[in-house]
C-alpha cells in the first residue's frame, strides 16, 4: 500500500482503493493478526503448535478483509468488527484443517498440511479447537451473531456433504454443483459481509444488500479455486493441483466437459478418464492436461465472470462510498486469480 498522502494507493488483492480507507483497513487487518494470535494460544503446546501453523503460513485473510470493508457501511471503529473478522477467519481455518484431511490434501498456503505434518487426528482435533476459539469470541457478540454463524457453519457442513455424496441419480449435476458451492464457500463469505455492517450498525437493507452481495462473490470465488486446482501450478495456488481429479470431486470444467461443451480431438478420452478412477499417477497427469487444454476451461471462466458481474450489479445499489469500490474491486480480483 501507499502512503496516505496518496489519493489513491493499492490495497490487498490489489485493490483501486482509496488512501484513507486504505490505511484503516491495514490497521484492522493488523488487529485481527494481533487478536488471530492470541485467540490460538493454548495450554497444550501441540495444540497451539498445530493452530499457528496455518495461521502463520499466511493466507489471503479474504474473509476478515470482507469483515472490514463491509464494516464502512457503519461505523468501521464498532467493537465488534474486529472480534467478528477473528471469528470467521477462525472459523474458515478450522474448515481447511478438516478438509484437508477430506481430500487428502499434502499441501496447504505452501507449507505441509496439518494432516501430513502430523496426523489426521491432529488436524481434526486441531480444526475442532478453532471452531471453539471462534464460538468462546462470538460469545461476546450477542445470540444474533451467534446464530448467524452457527447457520451459516450447518450450511457449510451441507455443501461438504453433498459434494462427498454427489447428486442424485436424477438430479441436475451441475445444479447440485452450484448449490453446493453457495453452501460449502458462500454462506461463511456472506456471513462475512454481514457481520462487517450489522456489528458496524448499518441499516438492514444495507446489510441485507451486502449479505447477498457477498455470497455471490463467494460462489465466484469457489468458481475461481475450482478453476486454478486444475490450471495453476503449486507456486501460485499454495496446494497441490489437480487434487479435485485425484479424489473424484466433478467441478464446473468436468461438468462441462461430460455435458458436450467445446469440442477437441481428445474428447472421448478425456470423458472416459473423469469417470475413472484418477489415483494413479500417469492416468491423473494425463487427465488433467488434457483438461487444461479443453475449451471447457474458457466456458468455466466465463461463467465465473457472470457471477463476478452479478455481484457486481448488486454492490452497485450500495451507497456510493470507498467500501463500494473496493467491494467492487474484489470481484475483479476472484475473476482476474484463474489469468
Ligand atoms: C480456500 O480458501 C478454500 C475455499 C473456500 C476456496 P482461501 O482461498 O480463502 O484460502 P486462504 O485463506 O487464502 O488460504
Ligand atoms: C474448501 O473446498 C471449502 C471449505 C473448506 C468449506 P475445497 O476442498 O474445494 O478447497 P481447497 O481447494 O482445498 O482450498
Ligand atoms: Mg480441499
Ligand atoms: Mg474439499
Amino acid at each position: 500500500m501507499s502512503s496516505a498522502s496518496a489519493e489513491q494507493a493499492t490495497g490487498p488483492f490489489g485493490l483501486p482503493i482509496d488512501a484513507s480507507l486504505a490505511a484503516d483497513v491495514r490497521v484492522g487487518l493488523d488487529s485481527v493478526e494481533r487478536v488471530l494470535l492470541e485467540a490460538v494460544q493454548s495450554e497444550d503446546p501441540l495444540l497451539t503448535q498445530a493452530s499457528k501453523h496455518l495461521v502463520e503460513a499466511g493466507g489471503k485473510r479474504f474473509r476478515p478483509m470482507l469483515v472490514l470493508l463491509a464494516a464502512q457501511f457503519g461505523d468501521p471503529a464498532a467493537p465488534g468488527v474486529v472480534p467478528a473478522a477473528v471469528v470467521v477467519e477462525l472459523t474458515h481455518l478450522a474448515t481447511l484443517y478438516h478438509d484437508d484431511v477430506m481430500d487428502e490434501a499434502p499441501v496447504r498456503r505452501g507449507q505441509p498440511s496439518a494432516n501430513s505434518r502430523w496426523t489426521n487426528t491432529v488436524a481434526i482435533l486441531t480444526g475442532d479447537y478453532l471452531f471453539a476459539r471462534a464460538s468462546d469470541l462470538l460469545a461476546d457478540l450477542g445470540p444474533e451473531a451467534v446464530r448467524i454463524q452457527a447457520r451459516a457453519f450447518a450450511r457449510l457442513v451441507r455443501g461438504q456433504i453433498q459434494e462427498t455424496v454427489g447428486p442424485a441419480g436424477d438430479a441436475d449435476p451441475l445444479k447440485h454443483y452450484l448449490q453446493v458451492m453457495a453452501d460449502k464457500t458462500g454462506s461463511l463469505i456472506a456471513v462475512s459481509g454481514q457481520f462487517g455492517a450489522l456489528l458496524s450498525g448499518a441499516d438492514q437493507r444495507i446489510v441485507d444488500t451486502v449479505t447477498s452481495a457477498c455470497e455471490k462473490i463467494g460462489v465466484a470465488f469457489q468458481l475461481s479455486d475450482d478453476i486454478l486446482d486444475i490450471a495453476s501450478e503449486a507456486e501460485q495456488s499454495g496446494k497441490t493441483p489437480g487434487t479435485d481429479l485425484r479424489e473424484g470431486i466433478r467441478t464446473l470444467p468436468m461438468h462441462h466437459v461430460l455435458a458436450g461443451v467445446g469440442s477437441g480431438p481428445d474428447d472421448a478420452r478425456l470423458r472416459e478418464l473423469l469417470v475413472a478412477d484418477l489415483t494413479d499417477d500417469a492416468l491423473h497427469a494425463e487427465a488433467l492436461r488434457l483438461l487444461r487444454a479443453h475449451p471447457a476451461m474458457d466456458r468455466a471462466r466465463a461463467d465465473l465472470r457472470g457471477w463476478a458481474e452479478d455481484a457486481r450489479a448488486e454492490l452497485l445499489t450500495l451507497p456510493d462510498i470507498p467500501a463500494r469500490a473496493a467491494l467492487v474491486g474484489l470481484c475483479d480480483y476472484v475473476v482476474s486469480r484463474t489469468g
